[in-house]
């Protein structure tokens, strides 16, 4: 579906940013902005800010930002065409229903239509599931225990014997081989040509936190290895940033979130009655899945495999869930290795009192850390209160120490003063120093080169959208086309031809891209600001540097770009440079 720059433009002015963001974030007003905590990155103090007057979003601690569909496509998950029908329909607005006639498909955009390749795929499986053909994966998951509801509700199916029957199917409905070897559900080699990722298993379809299949799993009906295939990463299949099961856990109203290790953990627990289990996908808890927890919760369970490599998770999981501001308990399932095989064994009350009595992660770690000790040795039980005197120095509030240093005690029959006497000896040797923190992660950006070259550009945008003295200035000296080439150049574009017309209007520039990566870019471009405001004449100063920054790299590269016959040419880009070292840059 292809719409119309001018529908999309009369969407956004429809749908005040600070509206639809304040469904979602706590925001306060703070001068001219509204500022609040970031839902994408963890955070303590604000610095994620949205401007009413540019109807943009930027924070200033990892650099998301956008306009409200940008920010609708990375909240929500949202394909662009998904949310420009929710915000259509939430200032009452008709849009036309998407459809995908093959002139269609050549016209939409890549991940609506892989969410739809999903969707028919996921249906295909359910209805072979039902079918002649589907009984033995259908007796093997009636043989596990789950229900007919159980199974509709999550979608479950199963994937032919043959090996290119999806291929056949999706053929049919005329989506392109590059498409189809995009959503990672058929793979191509000129050997065997087009074949299906997944054949004769039980799948399980994994869907976003608002219900799309994004990517499956599929599972052998034996014992043969793999055990579970899963969708590889695609553009919408991104394993860090969902969790199975979420899309109902969400609205399970429970106080808390539980998170196992598997498809079939999930689905067991649902089963049982704990709608709000969900899994992280077969990889290493995230920190971008923790903040999906902590929007629906302030509690999280860990009910991971009761094996070694499911106690290394846990401990992994630990700090990264209390990071995001969760509190965190650890389930001891034994001697069940998971949730399901538990259930099976002991049932659903035996399970809720496993919940009840679940160890805060504190008293996990411990437990973790004494299996290292033999605490029958005098000399190695000394060790280990040693040990666990420093983990408690990690609490930094009294309270909140000595209540854990209390459980402590009481646990291993220690007395509460000799205890708490180690570990304020054990703070006295050092120093009293906080615990080290953890280093943050760093969002992975790209860095830029260290010429200030692009921090001139963002500068000059920033200006360009937010005074119009600075603005007319620039404009006397800088022509869009002196920017470098790409996406500072088209911002640049954009804002000139809009001041041509009157004033900026920064969120339509960022509509202008379709690419959340580049929208976050020109936001970023419109936040820039010197290091410290100063004086008028500084001010002037900055804006020369930066002026003259942009046109120097511009003649630099018209250079390069030349022929080195053309001596014409040479002598005006020679005369050019000699112009601009002259040239007089003033605010008024
Ligand atoms: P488990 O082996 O614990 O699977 O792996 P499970 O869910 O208990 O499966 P059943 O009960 O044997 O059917 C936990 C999760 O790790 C991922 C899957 O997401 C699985 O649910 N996994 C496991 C894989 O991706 N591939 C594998 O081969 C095995
Ligand atoms: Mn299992």
């Amino acid at each position: 579906m292809y719409y119309p720059e001018e529908l999309v433009e009369e969407v956004r002015s429809r749908n005040d940013i600070v509206d639809v963001i304040s469904g979602y974030v706590k925001l306060k007003r703070q001068g001219n902005s509204y500022v609040g905590l970031c839902p994408f990155h963890n955070e303590k103090s604000p610095s994620f800010s949205v401007s009413q007057d540019k109807q943009v979003y930027y924070c200033f601690g990892c650099g998301a930002g956008g306009n409200v569909f940008t920010f609708l496509k990375e909240y929500e998950n949202y394909s662009f065409p998904e949310a420009l029908q929710v915000l259509a329909q939430r200032c009452g607005m008709e849009l036309p229903r998407e459809e995908y006639s093959p002139e269609a498909k050549r016209q939409a955009d890549r991940k609506s239509l892989l969410l739809q390749i999903h969707k028919e795929a996921a249906v295909h499986y359910y209805q072979l599931l039902k079918q002649e053909g589907g009984r033995q994966a259908w007796e093997y998951l009636r043989g596990r225990g789950l229900s007919q509801e159980t199974i509709r509700r999550f979608g479950l199916g199963y994937s032919s014997k043959y090996s290119n029957e999806l291929y056949q199917f999706l053929k049919k409905k005329a989506y392109s081989d590059e498409l189809l070897k995009e959503s990672g559900l058929i793979q191509m080699d000129e050997q065997r040509g087009a074949y299906d990722k997944f054949w004769n298993r039980v799948m399980f379809p994994i869907m976003d936190r608002n219900h799309r299949v994004i990517g499956f799993g599929g599972r052998v009906m034996g014992d043969a290895k793999p055990k579970y295939l899963n969708s590889p990463e695609t553009p919408l299949f991104d394993k860090s940033r969902n969790l199975y099961g979420l899309n109902l856990a969400k609205s399970s109203r429970k106080s808390n979130m539980i998170i196992c290790e598997g498809y079939m953990d999930v689905i067991a627990l649902h089963q049982a009655g704990f709608s709000q289990a969900v899994a992280s996908l077969g990889t290493a808890l995230t920190e971008q899945q923790c903040l999906l927890l902590k929007r629906y919760t302030n509690e999280v369970l860990i009910t991971y495999d009761s094996d070694e490599a499911g106690t290394k998770a846990a401990l992994r999981a630990i700090p990264l869930l209390k990071e995001a501001g969760l509190s965190a308990r650890v389930i001891n399932m034994k001697p069940y290795k998971d949730p399901d095989e538990f259930i099976k064994n002991l049932g659903v009350e035996a399970f809720q009192e496993r919940m009840d009595q679940a160890s805060s992660s504190f008293l996990f770690e411990v437990e973790v850390l004494e299996r290292s000790y033999d605490l029958g040795d005098p000399a190695r039980k000394t060790e280990f209160f040693e040990e666990t005197a420093r983990k408690l120095l990690a609490f930094t509030e009294e309270l909140e120490r000595n209540n854990y240093i209390e459980a402590i005690a009481k646990q291993y029959g220690i007395g509460y003063q000799t205890l708490k006497q180690l570990v304020e000896r054990r703070g006295m040797a050092l120093g009293g120093v906080p615990p080290v923190s953890r280093p943050r992660q760093s969002a992975g950006r790209k860095k830029e080169r260290p010429d200030g070259l692009e921090n001139a550009q963002r500068l000059i945008c920033t200006w360009l959208i937010s005074d119009e003295g600075m603005a007319a200035a620039i404009r006397r000296y800088l022509k869009p086309e002196e920017f470098t080439e790409g996406i500072y150049r088209q911002v640049a574009e954009k804002l000139y031809e809009q001041l041509d017309h009157g004033s900026c209007n920064p969120a339509a520039v960022i509509s202008h891209f379709t690419d959340t990566e580049e929208q976050r870019q020109v936001a970023a471009m419109f936040h820039t600001s010197l290091k410290q405001e100063g004086t008028r004449a500084e001010t002037e100063k900055a804006l020369q540097e930066a002026i003259r920054r942009v046109k120097q790299n511009s003649l630099a590269a018209a250079i390069e770009q030349l022929d080195s016959a053309d001596m014409a040419g040479l002598q005006r880009l020679v005369a050019k440079k000699r112009e601009l070292e002259r040239l007089h840059i003033s605010l008024d």
